[in-house]
């Protein structure tokens, strides 16, 4: 989808920004980068809708390389938020979410719909927040709608460069939540600058670790923690032993939405609409219960550790934790990243245990 080959930039002052970047990144897949300040973040992700000109290498999208696409549709076609809030001063919030969708000459109706859905989606009410000026709203607030403008048009690619950096962290996690939610949904591709080691961790379907212009280590978040290519990465991320490598039973909880009792299976009580977990009266699982026909669903051993689990919970919500054959708990992916929150405490960028 996005591909960069040897992509350099030495600004005027020779300044040598980014250095030999090579990455690929995947339809629907989210890379965060993260590194240092000063390390060549923001510049690598405006080379993406040619905000910067590379000075050396190619970028391609779609397999074709950028310098080809008419560079306002380029343009269209990628939300991009800024590292820095700039919402037109003179334009209501309503109206700076439709700015896009607009140029692409939607109908009105649809604009409006759209800048409605999106407002909610973050919080805001919009009989409230459609008609304001961006300086009646908090930083935080302002944050929201840019991100938000970025999604309006339907963009295939967002790039977001710190986007969550001004907000608490309930409104943070929510939005990541969204993020997440919107790109199982509808298959984003994003590129995602932060400082904050958890964040990448927690939303990169692979984390790009950079340092000085130049790619350190891309990998996955599992093995960024596991196999750490240098003693940056080590100390970057923090070294500790893991909690990805803690059992998946540690962390699974009962959980009576999904788990369901044989009777109520034989007695045909269930939503079918749901996906349950069917087990007998002394714990024994029979089987995944899936739109009304029991199946040998996945499952998961209970001591397999936490990065194993990960990969199993990509396209499953939920997945039953089995000691033998009894079921002990359910884990889903949202337990997991709390758990990893609860056992990490992140300082200047980097994670202590
Ligand atoms: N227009 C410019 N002219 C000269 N040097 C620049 C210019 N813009 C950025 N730089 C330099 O290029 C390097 C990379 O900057 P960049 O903004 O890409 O870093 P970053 O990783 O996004 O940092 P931060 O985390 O602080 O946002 C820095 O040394 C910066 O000073
Ligand atoms: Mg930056």
């Amino acid at each position: 989808m996005i591909e960069f080959k040897k992509v350099n930039k030495t600004y005027s002052d020779g300044t040598e920004a980014v250095k030999d970047f090579s990455l690929h990144i995947e339809e629907g897949e989210i890379v965060t980068l993260i590194g240092p300040s000063g390390c060549g973040k923001t510049t690598t992700m405006k080379m993406v809708n040619r905000l910067i000109e590379p000075t050396l290498g190619e970028i391609y999208i779609n397999n074709k390389n950028i310098k080809k696409y008419n560079i306002h549709e380029l343009r269209w076609n990628i939300g991009y938020v800024l590292q820095q809030i700039a919402l037109f001063p003179h334009m209501t919030i309503g109206e700076n979410i439709s700015v896009v969708p607009e140029m692409k000459k939607w109908k009105r109706k649809d604009v409006d719909k759209r800048a409605e859905e999106l407002l909610q989606m973050v919080g805001l009410d919009p009989s409230t927040f459609k008609k304001r000026m961006p300086q009646e709203l908090s930083g935080g607030q302002q944050q929201r709608i840019g991100v938000i403008r970025a999604l309006a048009a339907d963009p295939d690619i967002i790039l977001m460069d710190e986007p969550f950096s001004a907000l608490d962290p309930i409104s943070r996690e929510q939005l990541q939540d969204d993020i997440r939610k919107l790109q199982k949904e509808i298959k984003k591709t994003i590129l995602f600058v932060t400082h904050d080691i958890d964040e990448a961790m927690a939303l990169g379907d692979k984390v790009c670790l950079m340092k000085g212009g130049e790619i350190v280590q891309i990998d996955t978040p599992q093995n960024l923690i596991l196999h750490p290519a240098t003693d940056f990465v080590k100390d970057f991320i923090g070294e500790r032993k893991s909690p990805w490598q803690t059992a998946v039973d540690v962390i699974a909880v009962p959980d009576d939405e999904v788990v369901l009792s044989q009777e109520l299976y034989k007695k045909g009580e269930y939503d079918e609409q749901k996906i349950y977990f069917v087990i007998e009266e002394n714990g024994t699982y029979l089987g995944t219960l899936q739109y009304g026909k029991l199946i040998d669903g996945e499952t998961l051993d209970n001591n397999i550790p936490l990065y194993k689990a990960t990969e199993a919970l990509q396209s499953k919500e939920k997945l039953p934790v089995l000691n033998g054959n009894k079921l002990v708990g359910v884990l889903s992916y949202k337990l997991i990243v709390n758990y990893l929150k609860s056992k990490t405490k992140v300082e200047n960028g980097v994670i202590h245990s």
